[in-house]
């Protein structure tokens, strides 16, 4: 927290606005709508988000859905909530997002079989866009519709244009490790001021217009509280100020290790600005000296939480079924790759802890290197 929130929260408690309407909700949607200039709706998370982005997009039984295998299981879920089904893309290593020119293949050889999906979400993974360019001339191209998850890249920017508005419609997430936080939350921003519309409806229960209480459509109670808007406000007053200190601490941890082996940040890719919402990291065990589990069991031996990065859905029990092309690239990054401590209000000793036990494991590790360097000439 900055400290600003409580005032709206209080406001919120003062006027008695305790509800899922009130000042803090309009405000917090138009704040979000200057910044990004779309429309935007306050949803309770980023899997509603998600959950109404793609029943905007016409997603429905039977439908196929188009989705990075690289990401985290919010991403595809409402998929199966609306019963459709997802098929799942590879990565590409410059970026760890989908791969644009697997993208290209798949839609072709699927429009020669008459298979074209009904949508695709796309994912800015830790805070990174997607290379969404040529994305967006592959999805025209098949007149597939996009939908961004955009959860974990709050304030990243593809060539000059924020997260969030390159698709037709995207979601934001406000969950307590995002980059700014309601505690819970979400939001849906898109273009379409009808569909925002429509999603605002869907979002509190599809109640009809007038008194009684009549429904036409089917509706859901996801709608984001006034109180927690207030939260949203006073965060994003921050928001910038989050951006660079979680970009400060990635580049922080790489020059603290650019003399070190096998160990490199996450690739920043030319085209924009990578949040480093999460600092990543790329461990090759041989030139580092241990395994990316051994660094995260002695991170965790001194109480500092590390974690691999996402577990791709194609190797999920819930989605072994689903189609998915190639898969290399991204069981690559999960077996090698390593999220260290990222928080905003991690202190400056707290980052030099976590470098040091990197840099303790990297030596530990590099006299096994030595010993390997010496014993293959004279294998040899
Ligand atoms: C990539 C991605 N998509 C979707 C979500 C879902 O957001 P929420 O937790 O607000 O539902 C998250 C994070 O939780 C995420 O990391």
């Amino acid at each position: 927290m900055s400290g600003g929130e409580a005032r709206y929260v209080e406001e919120a408690f003062r006027s008695n606005w305790l509800s899922t309407v009130g000042p803090n909700l309009n405000a917090f949607e138009q704040r979000i709508e200057e910044r990004l200039g779309l429309g935007a709706v306050a949803l309770s998370s980023g899997t509603a988000a998600i959950h109404l982005g793609l029943r905007l997009l016409g997603v429905g039984p039977g439908d196929e859905v188009l989705c990075p295998t690289l990401t985290f299981a919010a991403s595809c879920n409402p998929v199966l909530y609306l019963g459709a089904t997802p098929v799942f893309l590879d990565s590409e290593p410059s970026s760890w997002n989908l791969d644009p020119d697997l993208l290209e293949f798949v839609l072709k050889r699927r429009a020669v079989q008459n298979r074209i999906p009904k949508a695709l979400v796309v994912v800015h993974l830790f805070g990174q866009c997607a290379d969404m360019d040529a994305i967006r001339v592959s999805c025209d191209r098949y007149g597939v519709s996009i939908l961004e998850d955009a959860a974990e890249a709050l304030g990243a920017m593809y060539r000059g244009r924020p997260a969030g508005s390159l698709g037709d419609v995207a979601a934001f997430s406000f969950n307590g490790n995002k980059m700014i936080t309601t505690t819970g939350g979400g939001m849906l921003v898109s273009r379409r001021r009808d569909w925002v519309e429509k999603a605002r409806f869907w979002s509190t229960q599809a109640r009809d217009s007038g008194i009684a209480f009549e429904h036409s459509e089917l509706g859901y109670n996801y709608r984001l509280s006034n109180v927690l808007a207030g939260i949203g406000l006073g965060q994003l007053e921050v928001l910038d100020q989050r951006v660079r200190e979680r970009r400060i601490i990635a580049f922080r941890y790489a020059e603290a290790f650019r003399n070190l082996k096998g160990i490199t940040l996450m690739p920043q890719a030319a085209y924009g600005l990578h949040t480093n919402w999460l600092s990543c990291f790329l461990i090759d065990s041989g030139r580092f000296g241990i395994e990316r589990d051994q660094l995260i069991s002695r991170l965790n031996a001194v109480d500092i939480e590390s974690r691999p990065v996402w577990k791709p859905m194609h190797l999920q029990k819930l989605y072994e079924q689903c189609e998915s092309h190639g898969g290399r690239v991204a069981e690559d990054l999960f077996r090698r790759g390593i999220c260290l401590p990222s928080s905003s209000n991690l202190t400056l000793e707290d980052q030099e802890r976590v470098i040091r036990v990197v840099q303790e494991a990297a030596n530990s590790g590099a006299h096994k290197q030595a010993y390997a360097d010496f014993a293959v000439p004279s294998r040899v």
